[in-house]
């Protein structure tokens, strides 16, 4: 049951925004590097401007793309063992936020949380959803920070004598956009973020049958494609680039050694490409490399969250273990 707000001047009904400025100081750095390598490659962060968060969206709900219901169906029925290790008037904070249908749930079905941090890259997209969250949950307080979470080393206003408990959420399996590598720092760095004895709880995509996740990945609507292609728009508009998306294609394989999806722009055609007064050429054939979507065991993902410092709690899968969810404990591991 959801508790009524105690008094009407504490009802907060916008999210409090604030704005880090994530990506001026680093877009045009990372794409010029990333096509100026031997193997070319963008940095996945980089898919989600407003048109790519609305078409990942969309990916979301295509038949094939199954990580986004399966998770939502562990996610709803766990609340109350989450609850069971979750404090009162906890504060949640979500790195990615999202189109927010997870965390509606997570609020609904946990009951512990009288405030929620939204994390995210795309601004404008993250102050809509914050907003009409707040208004959706008058008792609890909305904070929307825009920020690259990669980054983040620190909460703006945070209070680390006498604020909250908190409890970290990262869904979607999006730490598989990592190495695992790039995923124990990540871990490492969240766990200073969130400050011992937090909560944490992650989405890990699992490993399986290689046509679900061939599929999953090559949806038949070519949202997927679509998603993948926005990058050179995104290019093309904030960095007066010329890139011809129409001479590059979508192309989705299952890497076995290093267990993971990846994604790659294949270059139709021998072309050069004019981007912030340089010149970048693409044989044909000759692949960009946009995404990396690492899958793990139940067992390989606890030791993960290990190797950071922090304590696998909990895991659960769905009954075809298509998906898991975690629950950690931060910077305790054994
Ligand atoms: C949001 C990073 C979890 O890797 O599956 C969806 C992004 N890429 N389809 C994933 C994505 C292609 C997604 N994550």
């Amino acid at each position: 049951m959801n508790k009524p707000p105690k008094n009407d001047v504490f009802v907060q009904r916008t999210a409090s925004f604030i704005d880090l400025q994530p990506t001026n100081e680093s877009f045009e750095e990372a794409i010029i590097c990333g096509l100026s390598g031997e193997k070319k490659s963008l940095p996945s962060k980089f898919f989600y401007d407003a048109r790519g968060s609305r078409l990942f969206d969309e990916i979301c709900v295509t038949p094939e793309y199954y990580p986004t219901r399966t998770e939502i169906g562990i996610l709803a029925k766990i609340g109350s063992e989450l609850a069971n290790m979750i404090p009162e008037r906890s504060q949640l904070i979500e790195f990615g936020a999202g189109n927010s249908t997870k965390v509606r749930l997570v609020l609904r079905a946990v009951q512990r949380f009288d405030s929620y941090v939204a994390i995210d890259i795309s601004g404008e997209y993250l102050q809509k959803v914050a907003n009409e969250l707040a208004s959706d949950f008058p008792e609890i307080k909305v904070t929307a920070l825009c920020a690259d979470y990669t980054r983040l080393f620190e909460l703006p206003d945070a209070d680390h004598h006498d604020g909250p408990a908190r409890v970290g959420f990262f869904p979607g399996s999006t730490i598989g956009n990592l190495t695992s590598e790039g995923a124990i720092t990540f871990l490492r760095n969240i766990g200073h973020l969130l400050g011992d004895g937090a909560g944490f709880i992650v989405g890990a995509d699992l490993l399986k049958d290689e046509k679900i996740l061939l599929a999953a990945y090559n949806d038949s609507l070519g949202v997927t494609a679509a998603f993948n292609l926005n990058i050179l728009h995104r290019i093309n508009r904030e960095l007066e680039a010329n890139f011809v998306p129409e001479y590059f294609s979508h192309t989705a394989i299952f890497n076995p050694e290093k267990e993971r999806m990846e994604m790659h722009l294949t270059s139709l055609r021998d072309q050069t490409v004019r981007l912030a007064g340089r010149d970048f050429h693409f044989a044909k054939d000759e692949a960009i490399h946009t995404e990396n979507s690492h899958k793990y065991t139940i067992k390989g993902f606890g030791e993960l969250l290990e190797a950071a410092g922090h304590k696998p709690l909990k895991a659960w899968t769905d009954p075809e273990g298509l998906f898991s969810v975690h629950f950690a404990r931060i910077g305790v591991a054994g």
